[in-house]
């Protein structure tokens, strides 16, 4: 390619209830990318190894308590610190795959605490757009039977029924909702599959800022 004319990676962002299998489909994704030739790197929010991301694991892990108001713009802060990293990367023609965003941060506050949607979003204005936002759908039923449920807060059946009826909220049209209550395997095919189609068409799109 002509210097300046690098194909961007896309930005791909997997939202879902807390267990619905997003962290494992996450790694799969990174795997198949990868071995066919296709630069990808994994981003996770809140990305826990930073000062910011300290603080928000100590409050989920309830070791640390934190006004709500606080706390959102925490998380918010949390991505906002990786988007120098994040344009570099895209702009080198890396794939990002991200798991949770911004709308998880809307999502849970807004179900937490009934916080005003339209407050909710204002922190994260202008982050970079996702190519696709993949909702990986699975009934908080079958969410609750899966190992690990219930360790962080956050992790009860109210809440989770809450965050599922503000995503749909926040749905627009780089939104895709996909059924998770099946074989892992199956779930990596469908969405490898819509993930190249992503990668594709981004190529020669221009980067855009999110909720503007
Ligand atoms: P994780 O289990 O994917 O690491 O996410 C940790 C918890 O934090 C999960 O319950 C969702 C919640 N969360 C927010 O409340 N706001 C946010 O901005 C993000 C990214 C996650």
């Amino acid at each position: 390619a002509k210097m300046g004319s690098i194909a961007r990676g896309a930005l791909i962002v997997l939202e879902g209830g807390d267990r619905c299998g997003k962290t494992t489909q996450c790694g799969l994704l990174l795997k198949s990318l990868v071995e066919e030739q296709i630069q990808a790197q994994l981003l996770e929010f809140p990305d826990r190894t930073t000062k910011i991301g300290k603080i928000i694991h100590d409050y989920l892990q309830r070791k640390e308590d934190l006004e709500d108001h606080a706390v959102h713009l925490l998380f918010s802060a949390n991505r906002w610190e990786a988007v120098p990293k994040m344009q570099d990367l895209l702009l080198q023609g890396t794939t990002l795959i991200v798991d949770r965003y911004a709308y998880s941060g809307v999502a849970f506050t807004v179900a937490k605490l009934d916080f005003d949607l339209e407050w909710c979003k204002q922190p994260d204005i202008g982050l970079p757009k996702p190519d696709v936002v993949v909702q990986l759908q699975l009934s908080t039923e079958a969410a609750m039977k899966r190992d690990g449920f219930g360790r962080e807060r956050y992790e009860n059946a109210d809440l989770q029924a809450k965050v599922a009826s503000n995503y749909a909220k926040l749905r627009d049209s780089t939104w895709k909702v996909i059924d998770a209550d099946k074989s892992k395997e199956d779930l990596h095919t469908e969405l490898l599959a819509l993930c190249k189609s992503v990668i594709e068409s981004a190529k020669n799109k221009p980067l855009s800022a999110l909720w503007k």
